[in-house]
């Protein structure tokens, strides 16, 4: 249970990668002042964070279960806590989705909005009553910079995003009159299991009723330049979770965190011509760039080094 003037912090999706290390760095802060409830849908699946928690497990770390996808589950978790009582909510429970939109079943896509979009108003719907009612209490929610900017083959997933960046831009606007805080974390790609689903789910796959020229552009083109991105603009999950650290102890958290300063221009292409033009035309020159595509992110990543920070949160 949480000490007098610690804050309770709720997690969702801490069975791995930024969920888990989120936990693991706010229950490890050094002056204590957080109690962390890290929350996954499957406790088998507790291992790992439990490891890394270490000595904070059971001290500055509890664990619940939380399927975001569910009413139920998600009620009984909060009336599990002490007076309903959370003072920080963190929204990182997600999933991903990408291919050729023809080969996508309908239900596939529901899902991603059932857990990326539905997941996080069933929780802050949950949770804000009681904070306005405390007149106090941060929302965190885990979006990405698929949320301002789309992807290609990521169609679905970036809608999902888009969609809370636009409902946590209108909550915003009211949750100010009862001094609720609600902040986007803003991540460009980071290494975790999201990855690694991705390439998994992607070579088990055979692409029904897609046409061979969109398999080769998904396969050939798109594939191996989001490897290199990966590769050579990758975030860890340690970073995030120092951002979201940084953002929950800043005196006037910012709403908008984009984690990676390198997207910050990527980012502006699409307010620099209102027409929208620009940026979906330089996407897909980069993609016909193949091999020289790497050689210019490199290039972006020195020339850019310190100076766009100020538009990002760093880590550091
Ligand atoms: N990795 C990236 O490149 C990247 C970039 C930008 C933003 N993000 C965002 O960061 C967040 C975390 O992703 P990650 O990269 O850390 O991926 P991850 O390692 O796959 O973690 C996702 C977590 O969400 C959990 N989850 C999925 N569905 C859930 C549900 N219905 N209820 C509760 N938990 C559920 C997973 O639990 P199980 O173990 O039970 O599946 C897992 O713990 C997501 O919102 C993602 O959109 C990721």
């Amino acid at each position: 249970m949480a000490s007098p003037g610690q804050k309770v912090v709720l997690i969702t999706g801490c069975s791995s990668g930024i969920g888990l290390r989120i936990a693991v760095v706010l229950a490890k802060d050094e002056q204590k002042r957080y109690y962390v409830i890290a929350t996954m849908r499957d406790l088998k699946r507790k291992d790992k964070l439990v490891e890394a928690a270490g000595d904070a497990y059971g001290k500055t770390l509890s664990l619940a279960v939380l399927d975001v996808c569910s009413d139920e589950s998600v009620k009984q978790c909060i009336n599990g806590i002490k007076d309903r009582h959370v003072d920080i909510l963190i929204n990182n429970a997600g999933i991903g989705l990408v291919g050729p939109l023809e080969s996508i079943p309908i239900e596939e896509m529901k899902k991603v909005f059932e857990t990326n979009f539905f997941g996080v108003i069933r929780m802050i719907k949950e949770v804000m009553p009681d904070m306005k009612k405390r007149k106090g209490g941060h929302i965190v929610v885990v979006s990405s910079v698929m949320g301002l900017h789309g992807v290609v083959f990521n169609d679905v997933y970036s809608a999902s995003k888009f969609a809370m960046e636009g409902f946590c831009e209108s909550l915003a606007v009211q949750l100010m009159k009862f001094d609720v805080t609600l902040s986007m974390i803003e991540p460009g790609p980071v290494h975790t299991e999201f990855e690694a689903k991705m390439i998994q789910d992607v070579k088990a796959k055979e692409y029904p009723g897609t046409d061979p020229d969109t398999i080769n552009y998904f396969k050939n083109v798109y594939l191996p330049s989001s490897v290199d991105i990966f590769e050579t603009l990758g975030q860890t999950p340690d970073d995030i979770a120092r951002c979201t650290k940084k953002v929950i102890e800043a005196n006037k958290p910012r709403f908008r965190n984009m984690t990676n300063s390198l997207y910050t221009p990527i980012v502006a292409l699409k307010y620099a011509d209102e027409t929208g033009g620009l940026s979906i035309r330089a996407f897909h020159n980069i993609l016909k760039m193949g091999p020289l595509m790497h050689v210019s992110m490199v290039a972006l990543k020195y020339l850019t080094c310190g100076c766009l920070k100020s538009s990002s949160i760093s880590p550091n």
